[in-house]
């Protein structure tokens, strides 16, 4: 069964894994990719979501640009972590394709109402576009066939705050509308990946050989500490070259920041749910969002105890097999770099 999937990103190296996962997957029909600032820039988003389109030759894609900013804050990047262009050492091809004359917020509501029930919402950026949909037609939601979130931490550590995870401390008020407007009136109840369960998605260099070796690359690298800092692949492969400069600069963020010489796959894992929510065990849960506290703005909260006495609204990622995820992203995506490696003048 075709799965037809709205993809809202903040084109990110993790969300370009999720990409080349979601362009490798047979029984998946990418409809549009919005473009979320968050990671960096929207127009920057922008440009590395029309860059991959035109290495992996999908040029028949709608790419939309989203909103320059958060609903109601200023914008926070980080190209600490994913590098000036959000795709870490990587360079892609001069796009030959343009995005589209519509907005990211203009797309989510078209595309819902022209094929209402049969698309599928997979966001891993900030839910700022999203939000702005909803702001706009209070009945989107409902024309939903199912929404992904990678998003939010609850009984975990956040990466961005000591209790918040990115995707929702750059825009606290959208992801507060967006949870407030879902789980009721017809609408799904989202499927939410938080850092409790992304933060186990850990690739390592041998899972990054293993992917080069299944597309019949050659050299197959597996980047490593003691390599120089910045060290550039000359795989043969076009899609592996550009997976390992990327990958390489979030290895040593990682590393940088004490979580070893691996990455997390947080992007890619939601991907995966999108298109296949059996892969994930869930639990049912009513989220919202501080958005006031002085050391807590940008924080999930799970009212687990029904303290709020209020219906559920989500559905929490709570448990996966971690090495059938990754085996499915490397299987997936080396077969989609064989296609493009086979292509004439694979750039
Ligand atoms: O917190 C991790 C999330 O924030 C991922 O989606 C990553 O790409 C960034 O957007
Ligand atoms: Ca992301």
């Amino acid at each position: 069964m075709t799965t037809s999937v709205i993809f809202d990103c903040d084109t990110g190296i993790d969300d370009s894994l999720a990409l080349l996962y979601l362009l490798a997957h047979r029984e998946v029909d990418l409809v549009s990719i919005l473009s979320t600032a968050g990671n960096v820039p929207a127009d920057v988003v922008c440009a590395s979501n029309l860059g991959w389109l035109t290495l992996i030759d999908r040029t028949d894609i709608e790419v939309c640009l989203g909103a320059a900013a958060p609903v109601a804050c200023e914008l926070m990047t980080t190209e600490d972590t994913h590098g000036p262009f959000g795709i870490g050492y990587a360079e892609l091809p001069t796009p030959t394709i343009t995005q589209s004359r519509r907005s990211a917020a203009d797309a989510w509501i078209e595309l819902t109402a022209e094929r209402p029930g049969e698309l599928v919402g997979l966001v891993t950026g900030p839910l700022t576009n999203l939000a702005l949909a909803i702001r706009a037609d209070p009945a989107l939601p409902a024309r939903l066939r199912r929404l992904v979130i990678m998003g939010g931490t609850f009984h975990h550590p956040g990466n961005t705050t000591p209790t918040s995870e990115w995707n929702i401390a750059v825009d606290p008020e959208a992801a507060q509308e967006v949870f407030a407007a879902f789980g009721r009136d017809g609408a799904p109840e989202p499927i939410v990946c938080p850092l409790d369960l992304t933060e186990q998605i850990v690739m390592t260099p041998d899972h990054l050989g293993r992917l080069a070796a299944a597309a019949a690359s050659s050299p197959v690298e597996q980047p490593s500490p003691e390599d120089e800092r910045g060290l550039r692949s000359v795989a043969s492969n076009a899609v592996i070259r550009r997976l390992v400069d990327a990958v390489r600069f979030y290895f040593e963020f990682h590393e940088d920041h004490d979580e070893g010489y691996i990455a997390h796959m947080h992007d890619p894992f939601a991907a995966a749910v999108a298109v296949n929510p059996a892969v994930v065990q869930t639990r049912s849960a009513r989220i919202d969002v501080e958005t006031t506290g002085r050391l807590t703005r940008g924080t999930t909260i799970s009212d687990d105890r029904g303290h709020w006495g209020l219906e559920p609204n989500a559905l929490i990622a709570t448990a996966t097999d971690v090495d059938a995820v990754l085996d499915d992203l490397i299987d997936r995506v080396a077969a989609l770099a064989v296609a493009v490696g086979k292509r004439p003048k694979p750039q």
